[in-house]
């Protein structure tokens, strides 16, 4: 993947792929969208696959593989301990980290669980640059809180901030100060920040987080899920970066942490997770953890087969033209939506196009779910799925009382290498016409509430019949169309 200037001077994304296996999806009508809506509770999480055109829910285990992936699936070693296969990814994990001990967990979030258990004692505090859904809610379950401690910038939609994941350094300073060092339990980063927008952190940044730690002996924690976006991030938008290999930055980037956890469902691109690290300590206790919830340490959850699609995965993830498809196809999506007055976080971050729910219908208050509102009446008016990431995703307190969150956005994620851009430009074109139409949309209310990650499951109505009135105005402007 590489930008390449056209003739006319514009700057476009080129596709450094071809595809060679593809899936028919289907349009289903505007009516049917409705429908499935309506019995999805408003929550697009629960739509089926089928009634879904575009989804642009997650990246998460849904990116492209590689040829090459596919092939080292059909050589993977099958057994339950010892497998040749875990074997070649400890290797693998050694090579590009530089870290001593792996271990194998079945997704990201069963990563989470084991170093919480590990690291967290109750009362302690992580202090991190922002939260990701699964990461908090283990942190609470084993007695710890979370102290958000980013920058000025981060909360900014439109900025020009390069680095909005980026940790302020005063407030960690003045936080060890306030509680002192034996309660912090470790400082975690998030490498493209997933809740405010794919956003990342820069290596000088990390840098002075670090300096920061060693003086007050506290470990230091990556949460590499999305680290192939802030890879790139890091190569086109700091200088210091931009001679060095992505093999190179990861190395710098590794030797800053005592423990790297990830999400292979994202990084790798398969499905399954692990940790890594040098600390002998912190690895055995990890370890008498992984066959209680896993499985055993040759596999940790993970089928063979998706470890050695695993191997390949992380081998590409060091190659600058596999890993800038995604940031340079979000970027692409976030101009076109820029260039219609379309409120949109900037600059471009990584994972997918959010919009700003708060500034499209600022008519709905947050207590109406404008996020899940709108992610809700984009299906409708053109089959893709985005995800609400605002209030909804939001844990009431255990008082319960509602936080309202820092930013309503509808993630629209652009799983790697799947979409082409006429689904990106069709996206763009149902987002304008809803912009034009927006005083349409109302506001939704909970009438299943799960009391733990409610946004998975929880169930919503209209307030009114907005709905309807939504797709009347469809049929009016398109007339058939679907
Ligand atoms: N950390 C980050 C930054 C994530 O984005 C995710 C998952 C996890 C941890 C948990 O990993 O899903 O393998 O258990 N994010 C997905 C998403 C669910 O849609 O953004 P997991």
């Amino acid at each position: 993947m590489s930008e390449i200037r056209f003739h006319s001077g514009q700057t476009v994304p080129l596709e450094m792929h071809k595809a060679r296996i593809v899936q028919k999806i289907r349009l289903v009508t505007p009516e049917q969208r409705l429908a499935a809506m309506e019995e999805a509770g408003y929550n697009t999480f629960l739509l089926k696959n089928r009634d879904v055109f575009l989804d642009m829910l997650t990246d998460s285990g849904v990116n492209a593989m590689s040829d090459k992936q596919l092939a080292a699936m059909m050589s993977a070693d099958d057994s339950y301990a010892g497998s040749e296969t875990f074997s070649d990814l400890e290797a693998k994990i050694r090579e590009i980290f530089g870290k001593e001990y792996f271990l194998p967990a079945h997704q990201g979030r069963a990563c989470e669980n084991l170093i919480s258990q590990s690291m967290i004692q109750p009362g302690q505090i992580v202090p991190m640059n922002y939260h990701f859904t699964t990461t908090k809610a283990h942190i609470m379950v084993n007695g710890g809180t979370v102290e958000e401690i980013f920058t000025d910038e981060a909360l900014n939609i439109t900025s020009n901030e390069p680095f909005k994941g980026n940790i302020d350094i005063n407030k960690l300073e003045a936080l060890i100060a306030k509680h002192g060092a034996d309660k912090i339990a470790f400082v975690r980063w998030e490498a493209g920040t997933n809740l405010i927008g794919g956003q990342p952190f820069s290596l000088q940044n990390m840098r002075e987080v670090r300096a920061v730690c060693d003086k007050h002996g506290i470990k230091t924690v990556l949460d590499a899920s999305l680290l192939m976006d802030n890879l790139y991030f890091m190569k086109v938008r700091e200088a210091a970066c931009k001679d060095l290999s992505i093999r190179e930055i990861t190395l710098k980037i590794s030797e800053l942490c005592d423990v790297i956890y990830f999400s292979a469902r994202k990084l790798g691109s398969v499905r399954g997770g692990g940790i890594c690290t040098d600390n002998s300590e912190i690895y055995e206790k990890i370890r008498e953890l992984v066959p209680l919830y896993e499985g055993f340490l040759t596999y940790g959850g993970m089928s063979v087969r998706e470890m050695a699609a695993l191997v390949v995965g992380l081998d590409e993830t060091m190659d600058f033209e596999v890993i800038n498809q995604g940031p340079q196809f979000i970027a692409e999506m976030t101009r076109q939506l820029q260039e219609r007055g379309i409120p949109v976080i900037t600059p471009p971050g990584g994972l997918g196009c959010h919009l700003d729910a708060k500034a499209f219908l600022p008519h709905l208050p947050q207590t109406d779910y404008p996020a899940g509102a709108l992610a809700a009446a984009l299906y409708i008016a053109s089959g893709a799925r985005g995800m609400e990431r605002g209030t909804m995703s939001e844990q009431r307190n255990p008082d319960g009382s509602e936080p309202l969150a820092h930013m309503e956005l509808v993630r629209l994620a652009l799983p790697r290498r799947v979409f082409s851009l006429s689904h990106v430009a069709y996206t763009v074109d149902r987002i304008a016409w809803l912009y034009e139409n927006r005083a349409l949309i109302g506001g939704l209310d909970f009438y299943e509430e799960p009391k733990v990650l409610r946004f998975f499951f929880g169930k919503l109505r209209p307030k009114t019949d907005w709905p309807q009135k939504l797709l009347a105005k469809f049929r009016q402007d398109f007339g058939d169309s679907l």
